[in-house]
């Protein structure tokens, strides 16, 4: 099912399945510039045993866009809220890229209602100052021109080299998700992610159980990212997805879920 929740101001776009039961729900957070349908293979596998949530962040998908940056902490804030409308307590918290993003803010501001944490295809480290002026002249040039450029320029970054002949379905929901992103979401997303504070160090004191997951042909948050949480997050598990790039979870669906299932079966 689809719902829409009215949160700190703004309209919160979420799909939801499965039933509540004694299992903590499991919250899914998407990647930029995309948006809640690349859990679509997800909700179908989880939603048989848990309470399956996932929304589309500020600026994504269906939910509002609003001026300014929209960051990470801001995304956490209105995810706790929407939360709060679903009458969800503690949940197990999962996200894939800026998803994972996110995930550190949320944990960061609301340990309490972490059970356990997935970081998919993200990484710790906030950007270098190359970095921000880059997201700068993309959100620049978004609002100009749209989002085009910006499907060309990422999606064989997104893709393993082998993704898009092997499966151009995924390419194609891939790139549509991206084209249908509104440009002023982007912008405020990619402001957002620039000025996101370096969470290296929180590593360190994350206590709850942690799946870390990586697409081995990862170009945007390479293994060695993954591998530097692995090293810092005491007990955390690590699986590598063999031959997907940096949306593991739609190239490689089943392996995604296979880990993911495993791990929850073991809380
Ligand atoms: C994402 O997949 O969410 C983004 O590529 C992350 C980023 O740009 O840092």
């Amino acid at each position: 099912m689809d719902g829409r929740a009215r949160v700190r101001g703004i309209e919160m776009v979420y799909t939801e399945r499965g039933q509540a039961n004694d299992s903590a729900p499991i919250v899914l957070l998407h990647g930029f510039p995309l948006n809640r349908a690349m859990w679509d293979a997800q909700a179908a596998a989880l939603s048989r045993f848990y309470r399956f949530v996932a929304p589309d962040l500020r600026g994504h998908g269906e939910t509002s866009v609003t001026e300014g940056a929209a960051t990470m902490e801001e995304m956490a804030r209105d995810l706790s809220a929407l939360l709060d409308e679903l009458g969800i307590g503690s949940v197990v918290l999962g996200g894939l890229s800026m998803g994972g993003y996110v995930a550190f803010a949320f944990y960061t501001l609301f340990p309490e209602r972490v059970r356990a944490l997935v970081l998919a295809d993200t990484r710790a480290q906030s950007d270098n100052e190359e970095g921000r002026r880059t997201r700068e002249e993309t959100a620049q040039r978004a609002l100009a021109e749209g989002m085009e450029f910006i499907a060309e320029t990422m999606l064989p970054k997104l893709l393993a080299p082998t993704t898009p002949h092997e499966q151009p379905e995924t390419a194609a929901r891939v790139r549509q998700m991206i084209l249908s992103m509104k440009p002023a979401g982007a912008a405020a997303a990619l402001r957002g992610m620039a000025v996101r504070a370096d969470q290296t160090a929180l590593l360190q004191r994350i206590h709850v159980p942690t799946l870390i997951i990586v697409g081995d042909r990862d170009a945007v948050t390479p293994r060695a990212d993954a591998e530097k949480m692995h090293a810092s997050i005491a007990g955390s598990r690590l699986e590598v997805i063999e031959g997907a790039g940096h949306v593991s979870n739609m190239e490689r669906p089943a392996e995604f879920n296979r880990a993911l299932e495993s791990f929850l079966r073991a809380l």
